[in-house]
């Protein structure tokens, strides 16, 4: 039996945090020789918000080449560009058709977002779910892996592989496959260094609320050193009083590869001006590598390209015998 695939992707909005890397990239990266991948650069899920075209393509390359930078390794994962596929889009028109919009309306995402955009919520924010479904139905993905916060937008993309099924391949072989979700539970939901109660986000104005991947040592220092901690001393994991600490000491753990016993060891008798160096330390150096990795991709633009080109190629075959499946299963005629 051939392996199972997994399919994921991240918005190239912005910088990658350390949120999107443990909670996501990091998993990638570790499960990948189990399975056959695709990892996406989701630039069309990127102008659901205001964006700026002037740096839409630029910011694309930046995440495939943070991609390889973390260490997605070509021997099992192919990288590509979701516009570059154009079967995303236009399965997501025949989900549309299919997709109830109370779905969409209970989104807790979409309700999230769309208080941000006040008086001009577009469409695109509403049906984002819907194109994320196309992403990984498209693939016959087996697993996708993600952080904690996506669960809910699985939950549906299992709903629309089921609902159509059910609806158009009724009696034979199901024609999509219905995904799982791969959520590991340490990095699930890494917090905002400002609030250990809200999840850190490439959306949050504040920027010294997260770590981005290409921040500099003396970045990652100051942030940590103004990062909000509180007035305990003896560091603790689980204590719903301490949201920041416990959000710290995982960060800690996670980038440290200790376990979480010797931490909560080390961390008990310590205060935050012995922990807050530790941490900033194993930060950069947890970072240097792929920061160093990163540029070198850079530097070779044609390298990346001809990755993505060949991403693309994969991911087309793939996808679009799938989209010829879906459509000629809702009646559409071929191409003449
Ligand atoms: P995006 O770009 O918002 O997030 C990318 C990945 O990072 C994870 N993540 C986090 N994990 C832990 N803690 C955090 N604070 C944190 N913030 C973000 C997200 O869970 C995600 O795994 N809708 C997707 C993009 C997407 C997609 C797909 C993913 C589009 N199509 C198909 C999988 C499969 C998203 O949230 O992007």
């Amino acid at each position: 039996m051939g392996k199972q695939r997994a399919f994921s992707g991240v918005q190239p909005t912005g910088n990658l945090h350390l949120g999107n890397y443990l909670g996501a990239i990091r998993n990638w990266v570790e499960g990948q020789s189990q399975y056959e991948n695709f990892f996406c650069v989701v630039d069309l899920h990127a102008i659901t918000a205001p964006h700026n075209p002037a740096t839409l393509a630029s910011d694309t390359y930046t995440i495939a080449a943070l991609y390889l930078a973390c260490g997605i390794d070509l021997e099992y994962s192919k990288i590509f560009v979701q516009s570059h596929v154009s079967a995303h889009s236009e399965l997501t028109w025949l989900f549309n058709c299919i997709t109830p919009i109370n779905w969409l309306t209970d989104m807790i995402q979409f309700k999230e977002k769309a208080v941000r955009q006040g008086e001009n919520v577009n469409t695109g924010l509403l049906d984002y779910p819907v194109l994320m479904a196309a992403d990984i139905l498209l693939y016959q993905a087996d697993k996708v892996p993600v952080g904690e916060d996506q669960k809910q937008h699985l939950e549906l993309t299992r709903d629309i592989a089921d609902r159509f099924n059910y609806q158009f391949a009724k009696g034979k072989p199901p024609i999509l496959k219905v995904p799982d979700p791969l959520i590991r539970k340490e990095g699930a939901r890494v917090m905002s260094l400002m609030d250990g109660t809200k999840k850190m986000s490439k959306s949050d104005p504040a920027e010294g609320s997260r770590i981005n991947l290409l921040d500099p040592p003396d970045v990652i220092q100051k942030k940590i050193k103004r990062c909000k901690t509180d007035m305990e001393r003896g560091l603790t994991f689980d204590d719903p009083e301490r949201p920041e600490c416990n959000n710290l000491l995982g960060l800690y753990m996670i980038l440290s590869g200790k376990t979480k016993e010797a931490v909560a060891e080390e961390g008990q008798d310590m205060g935050w001006g012995q922990f807050k160096p530790l941490l900033t330390e194993t930060m950069i150096e947890a970072l240097k590598p792929i920061q160093e990795k990163y540029q070198a991709v850079m530097t070779d633009k044609g390298y990346l390209e001809s990755v993505l080109r060949d991403g693309r190629e994969a991911a087309e075959a793939i996808a679009n015998e799938t989209l010829n499946q879906v459509k000629a299963a809702l009646g559409y005629s071929m191409p003449l």
